[in-house]
């Protein structure tokens, strides 16, 4: 198998993560990786929030927990376990990863939650070519609809989507992918 499907076959959504930093260099190759993702009009809809300060990141774990704990109706489709956790103080949204990337796009975009989804697959797979551990966050949402959102000084016009967690594996070997459906598909010749 050629390495692009190898590293698409092997990356797997890491929740335990070594507490060192990831180097800079690795992160600008990530974000640089987002940035070739197509997008509609070429328009480039994106911003790249890139956070390390932890007791943001603490923060952005409590305060997402917290709203979602007070109001589990405005995620839809959560599976009950998942806002049981909620108010688990050991359940980390984040999984206490060093690095945690948020991607906004621009409101006026033609379709830019779909430009900036793809620049962040591109970061997942650039990610695991590098051996690094990475999961897309959808549970750090709730902390976009509170005030504390101020903090990450994302540009006027943008709108935070999603949140991607970044660190080295705390395990090396890879768990086995989640059985994927094979019946998607049909050919018309
Ligand atoms: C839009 C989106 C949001 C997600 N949000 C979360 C999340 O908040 N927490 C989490 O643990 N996993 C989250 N995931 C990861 C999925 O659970 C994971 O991709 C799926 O179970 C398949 O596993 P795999 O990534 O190892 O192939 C999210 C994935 C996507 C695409």
């Amino acid at each position: 198998m050629n390495q692009v499907l190898e590293t698409i076959k092997n990356r797997r959504s890491v929740r335990k993560f070594k507490k060192d930093q990831i180097k800079d260099s690795e992160i600008e190759a990530i974000i640089e990786a987002a940035i070739y993702a197509p997008t509609a009009l070429n328009e480039q809809p994106w911003h790249f929030t890139v956070i390390q300060n932890k007791n943001l990141l603490d923060e952005i774990n409590t305060v997402s927990k917290k709203t979602l704990a007070e109001n589990p109706t405005s995620m839809k489709n959560l599976p009950e376990s998942l806002i049981n956790a909620m108010g688990n103080p050991k359940y980390n949204i984040i999984y206490e990863a060093p690095t945690l990337i948020i991607v906004s796009g621009n409101k006026n975009a033609h379709s830019a939650i779909v430009d900036c989804s793809a620049a962040i697959q591109n970061m997942l797979l650039a990610a695991e070519s590098m051996n690094i551990g990475s999961i897309w966050l959808g549970l750090v949402r709730p902390y976009f609809t509170t005030e504390n959102v101020k903090k990450l000084n994302i540009p006027e016009d943008f709108e935070p989507y999603y949140g991607i967690a970044f660190g080295y594996k705390l395990m090396e070997t890879p768990k086995s992918a989640p059985e994927r459906r094979k019946d998607v598909i049909n050919y018309v010749k």
